[in-house]
């Protein structure tokens, strides 16, 4: 089936999900040709969720050996973390039916915006390490239209907020995806790990040991004495990140401007944006949606 978003542009239902065309195609490619690596890391996320602070953080954590985070020439410094760490829906397969991801070495670092049902079933079934951040919906919601205003014109807040409502929109409904991910993530915890963006804010040195423990590559007590956790945080950081000349000119390899991931960063900025009614509506919609889940946004 399809149906129109608001600005007229067709997008197709996909396994519970909503793609436009190219992307729609890209994810077949993916699922016709590609094949997981136990040793592959798969970052997953909706757009506006911390896409680009994961990739970041999961690149410099998992190269630290090759790359030491205080390094003058270190990758992350000369490049916007989508062309480190690319996007399989978005980037890789539009590109390319086969973009060749059997040559690339050990350990692969792919990013996707889709539901882990659409994941291709090698990776769902092998013991590779699934990262899915998620955010509140409300901040997700200001931040992606803070973002498409600067893409598309008349691009209003009653109109996103209509379009999460309905659900019908690029790669949603977006709680059945958190949900997607949510539920694997209970039954099947070596495999994917659940984070959260507010936690992330709130405790980030926490959530980055988590996040290299859960990859298999834990920090020794020695490189935590020697303060590589926060190397890799300041490194990682929104401040750093978007004060490098790298993102704040360029496009990335999935033709978005480097810039555009970059907005204020943080947590409950759509208090300056929403009204009373539309948060309401909002967090009514989440609330039913998560019923008897025991996931909870506060
Ligand atoms: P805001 O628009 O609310 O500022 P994504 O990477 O999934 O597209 O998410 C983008 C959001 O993450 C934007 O939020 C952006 O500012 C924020 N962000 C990007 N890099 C960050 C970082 N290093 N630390 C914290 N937040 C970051």
């Amino acid at each position: 089936p399809s149906e129109k978003d608001f600005t007229g542009r067709k997008l197709y239902s996909y396994q519970g999900s909503w793609y436009y065309p190219n992307t729609l195609q890209a994810i077949l490619n993916f699922q016709t040709h590609f094949q997981a690596r136990d040793s592959d890391i798969i970052l997953a996320s909706l757009p506006k969720s911390g896409t680009t602070w994961l990739k970041a953080l999961a690149f410099a954590v998992v190269h630290r050996n090759k790359y030491a985070p205080n390094l003058e020439s270190h990758p992350l410094l000369s490049d916007n973390p989508h062309n480190l760490v690319r996007f399989l829906e978005l980037d890789l397969y539009v590109k390319n039916q086969c973009p060749g991801l059997e040559e690339l070495p050990s350990p692969r670092i792919f990013a996707t915006h889709m539901p882990f049902q659409t994941l291709h079933e090698s990776l769902r079934d092998s013991p590779c390490k699934v990262v899915y951040v998620c955010r509140d919906i409300k901040d997700v919601l200001v931040s992606r239209w803070h973002f498409r205003s600067k893409l598309v014109s008349n691009y209003s807040l009653e109109d996103i907020v209509e379009e999460y409502i309905k659900g019908v929109c690029f790669f949603g409904p977006f709680q059945e995806q958190v949900l997607s991910y949510w539920k694997e993530s209970l039954v099947n915890s070596n495999h994917v790990l659940f984070m959260r963006y507010e936690e992330m804010i709130e405790k980030p040195e926490a959530q980055v040991i988590r996040v290299a423990d859960f990859l298999g590559c834990p920090f020794t007590e020695e490189e935590k004495q020697s303060g590589i956790v926060e190397n890799i945080l300041e490194l990682c950081s929104f401040g750093n990140l978007s004060n490098l000349e790298a993102n704040k000119t360029g496009t990335s390899t999935c033709g978005i401007p480097h810039h555009g991931f970059f907005g204020k960063g943080g947590v409950g900025g759509w208090n300056n944006h929403l009204t009373d009614d539309m948060a309401r509506k909002l967090d009514e919609m989440v609330e039913k949606k998560l019923e008897g889940s025991g996931l909870k946004f506060e």
